[in-house]
């Protein structure tokens, strides 16, 4: 029941954060400064053959294995080391600043997604298309509109990452195997030295927390959620029925049999990987369920679903910019998609009001009309006047200016609508926000 197989990758933030608690035992007289200086050499010497690769000396995990090469580094000295500490808040330590790495890693890629999708809402700023609800015809919106929303659901995954940064980045170190230490140790010290905004303040709570892990998680699942969102569009704005959009070459795969095929294959793996980050949210909230105070072994299960997911997170994104980068969009299918499904009813019910009719009454009126233009396969616009006005005699020449997809786009003037203005502000706020870190 070994760990090193997984929890290797902490070898780097297990090395830093012993360094940093041997330095804090010479400060504290705890150890002699001979025993410090030979730790200190001997563990920055493991450091810098960790970072190059070199393996470890088999063990049960990465902590064992180690301690075990301090021996060879540094001599009996290695056997100071582990005074006024426990694996217990020594896994947790490496695993929290493991963790605020990472952090640091997926919120600049959220960033560079975020402004992926701001750089196509600026490369086709004109470009109109149905927007939908239930996936049916609704209203026209600007492409650009579409695509800041995504902007803005990247955006908000980075402040979510920040918001569990905060709790992530404070110091278990100290509270041994659950009640402290009898040693005179410098927790503040450690905690300044590793970049911990403070220490957690019981030592308890300190050794058994896994809450983070469980934020982060949850927190990796709704970027996850928003990239499929986006992938599962692709697949459909890709389809020839849609064709509003090519996806790049290198985001494609042919058929081995099918010889036109273009299969979206990144989107739907990136798709296919929003289960396994589910996975591990599920995976690390039963793993806490039910465990008592303090540390149980149980807790050594809370790696795999860390790694897995956040290798599916950064595969994930790595992939999607790029792909959002090199979409060519095709905005003539966008507004002849715009001909079907009487996207313009709204407008016309709204045009009905504006000359005193109550919004119910219009919204029937207007279904009728489109019943009727259903029924004999026209446009609205193709409705002649005098049957119109049997649906309400408001009815008038005007309905030709209103019944125009760029008109009604223009028209939607409400703060965060689709006009083009209201688009402009955003992409303005958006880059203002990207520019800030
Ligand atoms: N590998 C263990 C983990 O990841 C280290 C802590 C072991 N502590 C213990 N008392 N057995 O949780």
């Amino acid at each position: 029941m070994a760990s090193i197989g997984f929890d290797h990758r902490l070898a780097v933030y297990d090395l830093t954060a012993s360094l940093a608690h041997v330095e804090m035992l010479g400060r504290q007289r705890i150890i002699s400064g001979r025993d410090r200086g030979r730790l200190v050499r001997g563990l920055a010497a493991l450091l810098g053959r960790v970072k190059r690769g070199v393996r470890l000396p088999a063990a049960e995990d990465i902590h064992y294995a180690i301690e075990k090469a301090l021996f060879k580094a540094a001599g009996p000295a290695a056997g100071r080391m582990h005074t006024a500490r426990s694996r217990n808040d020594q896994t947790v330590t490496a695993f929290r600043l493991y963790v605020r790495d990472q952090i640091d890693v997926l919120s600049g890629s959220l960033e560079d997604l975020s402004a992926a999708f701001v750089q196509l809402a600026e490369k086709n700023r004109r470009a109109v298309m149905p927007g939908y609800t239930h996936l049916q015809p609704g209203q026209p919106i600007l492409a650009a509109h579409h695509f800041l929303a995504y902007a803005w659901m990247f955006q908000r995954d980075r402040e979510r990452l920040a918001d569990v940064r905060r709790r992530t980045n404070v110091l278990p170190l100290g509270a041994a195997a659950l009640a402290g230490t009898t040693f005179p140790i410098d927790r503040e010290w450690v905690a300044r030295r590793l970049g911990f905004s403070g220490v957690i303040e019981n030592s308890i709570d300190a050794v058994s927390d896994r809450d983070f892990l469980a934020e982060f998680l949850a927190a990796l699942s709704l970027v996850m959620a928003h990239l499929s969102r986006f992938c599962e569009e692709l697949m459909i704005w890709s389809n020839p029925c849609f064709a509003f959009v090519t996806v790049a070459d290198p985001f494609v795969t042919g058929s081995s049999i099918m010889p036109q095929k273009r299969n979206p294959d990144m989107a739907e793996l990136v798709r296919g990987k929003t289960g396994r980050v589910y996975g591990s949210l599920t995976a690390v909230l039963t793993l806490l369920k039910a465990q008592p105070l303090a540390y149980n072994r149980d807790l050594q299960e809370d790696k795999p679903p860390v790694f897995d997911a956040v290798d599916a997170v950064k595969a994930s994104l790595d992939v999607t910019a790029p792909m959002v980068r090199s979409l060519r969009i095709n905005a003539d299918k966008m507004r002849a998609a715009c001909r079907l499904g009487y996207i313009l009813a709204t407008d016309l019910a709204d045009a009905l009001v504006r000359r005193g009719m109550p919004f119910r009454q219009a919204h029937g009126v207007v279904a009728a009309a489109v019943n009727y233009a259903q029924e004999r396969d026209l446009p609205l616009e193709d409705i002649p006047l005098p049957v119109l006005r049997k649906f309400s005699p408001l009815f008038g020449t005007w309905v030709h200016e209103v019944l125009s997809v760029d008109g009604a786009v223009a028209a939607r003037k409400s703060r965060g609508g689709t006009a083009p203005a209201e688009v402009s502000r955003q992409i303005q706020r958006l880059r203002r926000l990207l520019r800030k870190k």
